[in-house]
């Protein structure tokens, strides 16, 4: 077929290069952003009289038509088309004639694909926005059954000191928290509209730039017609954000994964989001969990792959910026649906009480408190550091535990113990203690999630 871009050349495109050139396999999926931009474009070619108001209502209706004709199948993207703004031309123009031929007056397909795609993301991130809401809401109705289960705090993987799970599982919410911030500041960012930057010079048309923005719910323009259409940090932010964001989602899928071992048996997953082995018939795996770790390294190679692209290109639109897209739109799909698959996956989670407990309570968790005892009772900490770490050796030795030690066996490591020890290092008060602001404590918990709460209802 002829190319619309056809000017100064006469011989026809390699097939092969015409393959190589094509993006219609991936930027179809902007076909309703470019059309509706395209809507807001004629319309202000009328509003200004650069066109006459009779050409942008054909104009207007014939993209809706295309619109409404590509929703019911009656029209379909022809594979062979080079990218989705030359489709939707190419359909005009066939249906419209000469007037068809009116809508590409004052832009250029650099504005116009920095606007789609501007556009499309926008959309995906408030879809994005969306699902992070629900997950973080399913994990604070979590957090609310689990505020009083007590189970092992990690550090370096060791047991530390006595949490609940709910405030293990309210650190994810507050990650999710951050994630919408991030997703929300890229917004703001990207609400810019390119449209009317032109090749990259602008134009000589008397266009009215903030008038189609306003139409396509932008917040303003892009200021610089070079850096409008050259600009593709929005989509990096996105891409750095869901980055982050499955960072996030790989770290409680490695929990899970952890809590659900044999080893732990913190957890069961539900049988809906697990899988058998076809040859052990013993196994229950979490490979949603695995999944969603396994996906988060490509969400990373998508980020890579368009930094890459982007370094050394000189200003404004080279072909490269082509390649922008396939990358981004995987971090969207894949973020997406790894969100979706944690919101479904997490409800049906149960907690095992007694084998945390448990855990809880072999591993000295409560040593810290054994030292805070004795500052109340007038050591400094650094000697009640020490009399605690010397009490633990010798449980260990002698196989016992700190609740086990006699009370003469505490007096003779130190003569200001005294029988309220026991009161003081049970596991329940251990953390109940723990009140301070964002502590473990369930009375701290509870503040966490009616915060977190609050900040998702708005
Ligand atoms: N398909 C192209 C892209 O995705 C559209 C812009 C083409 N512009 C150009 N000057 N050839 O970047």
């Amino acid at each position: 077929m002829a190319k619309l871009w056809a000017g100064r050349t006469e011989a026809e495109t390699a097939q092969l290069a015409d393959d190589f050139n094509s993006s219609i396999a991936f930027d179809s999926r902007m076909a309703k952003q470019d059309i509706t931009g395209s809507m807001a474009h004629a319309a202000m070619l009328g509003a200004q009289g650069i066109i006459t108001g009779t050409e942008a209502a054909q104009l207007i209706d014939g993209l809706q038509t295309i619109l409404d004709d590509l929703a019911s199948g009656a029209l379909q993207i022809d594979p062979k088309a080079e990218d989705i703004h030359m489709f939707v031309e190419q359909v005009l123009t066939a249906r419209l004639g000469d007037v068809g031929k009116k809508l590409h007056t004052a832009r250029s397909r650099n504005d116009q694909v920095a606007l789609d795609f501007r556009m499309y993301l926008r959309d995906e991130i408030d879809a994005l926005t969306a699902l992070t809401r629900d997950l973080a809401a399913v994990i604070c109705d979590k957090a609310e059954e689990y505020k009083d289960a007590i189970m092992p705090g990690y550090t370096h993987l060791q047991r530390a000191q006595p949490v609940t799970f709910g405030h293990q599982l309210m650190a994810y919410a507050m990650m999710l928290l951050r994630d919408l911030g991030r997703l929300q500041d890229c917004r703001r960012r990207l609400n810019l509209s390119p449209i009317g930057c032109c090749a990259l010079a602008g134009t000589t048309y008397d266009t009215d730039r903030a008038m189609e923005a306003e139409r396509l719910g932008f917040d303003g323009i892009c200021l610089n017609s070079i850096d409008g259409v050259s600009d593709r940090d929005f989509a990096l932010e996105l891409c750095a954000a869901l980055a982050i964001e499955m960072m996030h989602l790989s770290r409680l899928s490695e929990e899970l994964i952890l809590w659900s071992s044999w080893e732990f048996q913190f957890i069961e997953l539900p049988d809906a989001y697990t899988t058998g082995s076809s040859i052990m018939p013993q196994k229950k795996n979490p490979d949603m969990a695995e999944l969603v770790r396994g996906k988060t390294g490509r969400v990373y190679g998508d980020l890579m792959g368009l930094l890459t692209v982007l370094k050394g290109l000189p200003l404004a639109y080279n072909k490269d910026m082509q390649e922008d897209k396939e990358g981004v739109f995987d971090a969207c799909d894949t973020a997406k649906m790894c969100l979706s698959v944690m919101a479904g996956m997490l409800p049906g989670m149960r907690a095992r009480r007694d084998k945390m407990l448990k855990a809880a309570s072999e591993g000295f968790i409560n040593a810290t408190d054994l030292a805070d005892y004795l500052v109340s009772k007038g050591l400094p900490f650094r000697s009640a550091y020490k009399v605690s770490g010397a009490l633990v050796g010798k449980c260990i030795k002698e196989g016992k535990t700190l609740e086990t030690l006699s009370l003469t066996e505490y007096q003779q490591a130190e003569p200001l113990i005294g029988a309220d020890v026991y009161a003081h290092i049970d596991l329940k008060a251990c953390v109940e203690k723990r009140v301070s602001e964002g502590g473990t404590s369930v009375q701290s918990v509870e503040k966490q999630i009616k915060a977190a709460r609050e900040a998702l209802s708005i």
